[in-house]
């Protein structure tokens, strides 16, 4: 009965390792939303969840019961309806290209996004870097984006999920974050409420990525595979390597403008481009479409197009679209460059990830020249690194800028490996669920 129900007999059920059923929880998480429960109460159970683990049916549990806590988005469209997501890399900005190319092979992509976390960067501090880009739109707002213009890229309300803003807080204070039933639950919580058929989901493995090993990141793309099944949710799921940055460009405004470099077909790093070709196309098969041409949409510049109609719905300047130089035309440049003459074998990824993250405020990011497995001779620049136009302008505090920015060129020169020999390549799939 649920009025006999108290948190201390369930935190105790949880710490003794036993299952705990669908009830328990919907009642525990209505508590932790309503302000029932004290934050002490959360915080005790979600370490007992996180040292004894949960099995696949109380994951589930949890997910539907977070996923309930809030309203989701209603999109009664004929579109199929998919998104993606991504567990965090660095220089990660597949969502910015495969959104407007699925949704201009009439897919509708609404693609609730997060903010940057540790050292990855978020998709939304991105696409902020464009002036005037709305991300806090309201549940309505993003409904009205996606039948319109067939896609939305925008944060997390209140009224979403708001159980996992409440747990995700928590976690992050109490040690417990790195738990894969409290992860599948917290992204899945998010992408049902989305009211989405199915999704693609790309667990980054390596330096650069949360999850280290193989091993673990497989398992965490089994738990996050087989709740969304078991929720109605078609998925699609892939380990890729994040080793290496993805593509060239690291950090918000440059991003943005290697995002549109590419949808304008002038460049085509193909690391990124085979990881977001390879979730895109997974979307593609997932909707039951045949015979789209996904690099012929790029090509023809309908991809483009619908990115451009997305930055004008959601209050951005589209003269940064027509014209992406401008993201990067006020910065001052400075170069890195290589102090020998030999291969680039490995990149401190996290490090330039959290360099990248760091100096948010200060720059829009680092280009880089040379990445693992090319030659770099002595005095060649290894990267470049964009300052905002106005950063260390104030006189008083100009040589504290410049030591900051010597340092910070230090700190991706010594990311850098080098060794007399070329490595061996790497694949970028490396597996597929
Ligand atoms: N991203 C989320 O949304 N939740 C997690 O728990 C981890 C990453």
């Amino acid at each position: 009965m649920e009025e006999d129900m108290r948190a201390v007999d369930i935190i105790t059920r949880k710490r003794d390792a036993k299952v705990l059923f669908q009830g328990e929880i919907d009642w525990f998480v209505r508590g932790i939303v309503d302000g029932r429960i004290p934050d002490h109460q959360t915080s005790a159970l979600l370490m007992a969840m996180f040292l004894n683990g949960m099995d696949i049916d109380e994951t589930l549990a949890l997910t539907k019961s977070m996923t309930e806590s809030g309203e989701g988005l209603d999109l009664p469209i004929l579109k199929p309806k998919f998104d993606k997501h991504s567990t965090g890399g660095v220089g990660d900005k597949v969502s910015l290209i495969l959104a407007p190319l699925v949704a201009s092979c009439s897919i509708a992509v609404p693609m609730l996004s997060g903010r940057s976390l540790g050292h990855t960067g978020g998709t939304l501090n991105k696409l902020e870097s464009i002036p005037g880009m709305r991300i806090h739109l309201s549940i309505e707002e993003m409904e009205k984006e996606v039948k319109e213009i067939g896609m939305v890229i925008a944060g997390q309300t209140e009224r979403i999920a708001p159980a996992d803003r409440k747990i995700y807080h928590l976690r992050d204070k109490t040690g417990t974050v790195e738990s894969i039933p409290l992860i599948t639950s917290s992204i899945l919580s998010k992408k049902l409420s989305e009211d989405i058929d199915g999704l693609a989901l790309d667990v980054k493995v390596g330096k650069g990525a949360f999850v280290k090993t193989i091993d673990n990141a497989r398992l965490l793309a089994e738990s996050i595979a087989e709740v969304a099944k078991k929720m109605g949710i078609r998925i699609r799921a892939f380990m890729t390597s994040m080793n290496v940055p993805l593509g060239n460009a690291v950090g918000t405004g440059v991003e943005v403008y290697e995002t549109l470099m590419i949808l304008e077909g002038e460049e085509y790093p193909s690391d990124l481009m085979e990881v977001t070709l390879t979730l895109s196309q997974a979307i593609v098969d997932l909707a039951g479409l045949r015979g789209i041409d996904l690099t012929e949409k790029i090509r023809d510049g309908s991809a483009l197009r619908k990115f451009r109609e997305f930055v004008e719905f959601q209050g951005g300047d589209v003269s940064y679209v027509d014209a992406p130089e401008k993201l990067i035309e006020d910065c001052t440049r400075e170069e890195i460059v290589s102090n020998r003459s030999a291969y680039v074998v490995a990149m401190d990824t996290e490090k330039i990830g959290k360099i990248a993250v760091d100096t948010e405020s200060v720059s829009r990011g680092i280009i880089f020249h040379k990445k693992v497995g090319d030659r770099a001779e002595r005095g060649n620049p290894l990267a470049t690194i964009f300052w905002r136009g106005d950063a260390g302008r104030d006189p008083d505090q100009r040589e504290d800028f410049t030591h900051f920015t010597g340092d910070i060129k230090n700190a991706i020169l010594s990311s850098y490996e080098f060794g007399p020999d070329p490595p061996p390549t790497e694949e970028m799939i490396i597996e597929r669920l």
